[in-house]
């Protein structure tokens, strides 16, 4: 009996990591979390000046760990971006148990109208942030801020950065990017 739970354990294993290595030749980004105590070290920061009626965006958001913060937070004009239908049915359930009103988008966002967006959370590969920068920057109105998680745009000065993990010396950044 135990032996029929293992294989299924197994199975149910190796298709979500085919699952993830489909997702991944599709998008060319891996489906990795922001680590939910970094979003609280953003948050801390954040909510000092910020407006909950600020168009937040979130581009390519799996369990998005972020929009659920930000809209714990007040903020209520919310969308998620993401491309595996697998994420955005888990966080659609999600959001209805916890009557959310986070619209997700099971859409590439590089097809996505995002003129209106304020504030865009990123957390993505430098290959592809690159191409999304060039798309907020044609798109956005002056003053739309990106926060980017874990490097520096090449190529581009950021106005802002701030540690991840404020108790550690050699700490990953946020850098905060405007239009
Ligand atoms: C590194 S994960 C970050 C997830 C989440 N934003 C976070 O910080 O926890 C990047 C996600 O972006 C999604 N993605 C990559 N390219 C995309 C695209 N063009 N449109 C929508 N989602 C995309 C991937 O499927 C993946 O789930």
């Amino acid at each position: 009996m135990s032996y029929k739970w293992d294989l299924l354990a197994l199975l149910v294993g190796l298709a979500l990591i085919g699952y993830q290595v489909i997702m991944y030749i599709r998008t060319k980004v891996p489906i990795v979390m922001s680590p939910k105590k970094y979003i609280d070290t953003l948050l801390l920061d954040l909510k000092k000046d910020i407006s909950t009626d600020l168009v937040v965006m979130e581009m390519g958001s799996a369990w998005a760990n972020f929009s659920f913060a930000m809209e714990k937070m007040g903020v209520k004009n919310i969308t998620a971006y993401e491309l595996s239908p697998l994420h955005v049915v888990c966080c659609r359930l999600k959001a209805k148990y916890l009557q959310s009103k986070i619209i997700f988008k099971q859409e590439d966002f590089f097809q996505a109208d995002i003129s209106v967006a304020q504030l865009i959370y990123v957390f993505l590969v430098p290959s592809v942030v690159g191409r999304l920068w060039l798309k907020i920057k044609k798109e956005c109105q002056p003053g739309t801020i990106m926060i980017l998680l874990g490097h520096e745009l090449s190529g581009e000065q950021y106005f802002r950065k701030i540690k991840t993990n404020p108790y550690k010396e050699k700490s990953t950044y946020f850098y905060f990017y405007k239009v």
